[in-house]
């Protein structure tokens, strides 16, 4: 069933929201609300996407009444761009800890991984106009009860409900993300954020190939970047690509 949406604005309180029961994709109506004058902290919900977009041009699958998808308006000052990322993971890590979950990581940039699996990814989408920054669309999508029936998916992939063995209402949930990641939000720009993201990253210590630099992933810089140590000791830090296993593994 899709959300209900009076009841979903209720919990909300006065948050500006969209609440949709089938889009292509949140993230094109919440920088569409952007480039009208979105408010920070405004989000667009849905229960359905047509065309999810995950990172690297991946598609995001969402079938409607299993799956939380949503995009929120973030206005933050340029210099705390990496940060939002970092907020964004940090905030389903927390919703996920209360709810119990004994194994939640973060993969390296902004998979949060549940038993070693992806239950949520992270989709920052910035919105310029010449050189200022006039918002971010963060989008994030949870596995709720999503069914991946393609094996390989399966191997990679988890949602939350039988994960943890227990009904998981997705307007709740919505509503613990968003408080938490308000709580984050205020916190843009200090260490703490820094320190959190890199506390709960599950890649430090494991070895990892991004693009053609291959090796053991030894630490993170405060901006987002990953550091990897080649085996002759040098040291190369990326800032983005796909991460995949140095050793052929998962
Ligand atoms: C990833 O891990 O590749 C990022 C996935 C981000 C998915 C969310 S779902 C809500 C928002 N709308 C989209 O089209 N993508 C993001």
């Amino acid at each position: 069933m899709g959300f209900d949406a009076a009841d979903l604005q209720k919990k909300l309180a006065h948050r500006p929201a969209q609440v949709i029961d089938s889009v292509a994709s949140t993230q094109d109506l919440a920088l569409a609300w952007l480039a009208d004058g979105a408010p920070d902290g405004a989000v667009v919900i849905a229960d359905e996407q047509r065309a999810g977009r995950g990172r690297h041009g991946r598609t995001w699958y969402t079938p409607p009444g299993v799956a939380l998808a949503v995009s929120v308006v973030l206005k933050p000052e340029r210099r705390a761009l990496p940060q939002v990322t970092m907020i964004g993971a940090l905030a389903i890590v927390d919703v996920l800890d209360a709810l119990g979950a004994q194994t939640v990581g973060i993969k390296w940039p902004n998979d949060v991984l549940l038993d070693s699996r992806k239950v949520s990814g992270v989709l920052p989408e910035a919105d310029w106009q010449g050189d200022r920054l006039r918002g971010v669309a963060l989008g994030i999508g949870i596995n709720v009860r999503v069914q991946f029936d393609d094996p390989d998916l399966a191997g990679r992939a988890i949602s939350i409900e039988p994960a943890l063995g227990k009904p998981i209402d997705r307007s709740e949930l919505l509503v613990k993300l968003l408080d938490r990641l308000d709580a984050w939000h205020h916190r843009l720009g200090e260490d703490a954020v820094f320190a959190a993201w890199r506390s709960r990253l599950v890649t430090i210590g494991t070895r990892v190939q991004v693009g053609q630099v291959v090796g053991e992933a030894v630490d993170v810089t405060a901006d987002g970047g990953l550091v990897i140590a080649a085996a002759n000791g040098a040291r190369k830090t990326v800032f983005a690509g796909e991460l995949h296993a140095g050793d052929g593994g998962a």
